[in-house]
């Protein structure tokens, strides 16, 4: 579909076209030849769009710096549940997590050999040597952030600590490839060899997604090498870059009992770092960590 110069442009900014997005659709036009997959439409958001979602980050991030300072021997998960549910509301949010697809917490927990997706429990104590991490999802004015971060309990055998630090380089080594017109495969490959250079793996199962209208939308994102090798990254993509880094091998399974724990075959530990990433017109910028 051709649109007028002059038209108001897709992205919803009502601006018109020639100012907004025509030249970004020009970009498209010759990668779509090159042979690359392009990001649909509905995926790139428009700055008022970008401005929402960059307040509900901000919640999300010192939502997660208040658990940092808490976080202590002897603590429930269940008390950080509450902790994160009342923070939450009281800086003006809504737990995305909550109700979620029947979800039952405002706060993912997961501890040592819990891959993600841990329910915070009063049985779930933190003991010195741990391992969790906490994953928090925010709706603020409903726009969605999401991030995680692994924290250390007490003190932890060096070598989980090694795998905590190398799941943050991981994370942190992916969003230097983040940037206009590169693929989604530089970041994954980048990761994934990252991780296995350390005798790691990363799970492949459950990966990154689109976020900021919806918790989770298109698209996927896997961080193993051979990943989206096509696919690129535009200005306005908003997407979470979370890779899960299993100790052993990548083998998991979800606990029965509850559908949503996943945990490791080996019983061996995994970390994961989660942050939210804008694509910007000359790299990305950071909206929750
Ligand atoms: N926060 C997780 C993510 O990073 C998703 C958790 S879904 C929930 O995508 F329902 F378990 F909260
Ligand atoms: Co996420």
């Amino acid at each position: 579909m051709k649109i007028m110069p002059n038209a108001l442009c897709w992205c919803g900014s009502k601006q018109k076209y020639k100012r907004c997005h025509m030249n970004y659709d020009r970009i498209v036009k010759v990668k779509k030849t090159e042979g690359f997959v392009v990001p649909k439409k509905k995926w790139i958001k428009n700055n008022a769009q970008i401005e929402g979602i960059r307040e509900s980050g901000k919640i999300n991030t010192t939502i997660l710096d208040y658990v940092a300072t808490k976080i202590h021997i002897g603590m429930t998960t269940e008390e950080i549940d509450r902790l994160i549910c009342e923070k939450t509301k009281e800086l003006g949010g809504i737990p995305a997590s909550l109700g979620y697809q029947g979800y039952p917490k405002s706060v993912c927990t997961s501890i040592n050999d819990v891959v993600c997706h841990g329910i915070p429990s009063e049985k779930d104590v933190l003991h010195d040597g741990d391992i969790i991490n906490v994953d928090v999802s925010t709706i603020y004015k409903d726009y969605y952030s999401d991030s995680s971060r692994t924290f250390l309990v007490g003190n932890v055998k060096p070598e989980v600590e090694k795998l905590v630090r190398v799941t943050k380089e991981c994370m942190e080594l992916g969003l230097k490839e983040v940037a206009p017109w590169k693929t989604f495969g530089k970041m994954s490959s980048v990761i994934d060899k990252y991780a296995q250079k350390h005798g790691y793996t990363v799970v492949r199962q459950i990966g990154g997604h689109g976020v900021g209208l919806e918790f989770h939308e298109e698209p996927w994102i896997g961080y193993i090498d051979g990943f989206g090798e096509k696919l690129l990254m535009s200005p306005g993509m908003i997407f979470t870059i979370e890779p899960m880094i299993n100790m052993g091998d990548g083998e998991i399974y979800v606990y029965e009992e509850d559908d949503w724990t996943v945990y490791t075959s080996d019983g061996l530990p995994s970390a994961q770092w989660e942050i939210m990433v804008l694509v910007t017109e000359t790299g990305y910028e950071v909206l929750a960590w």
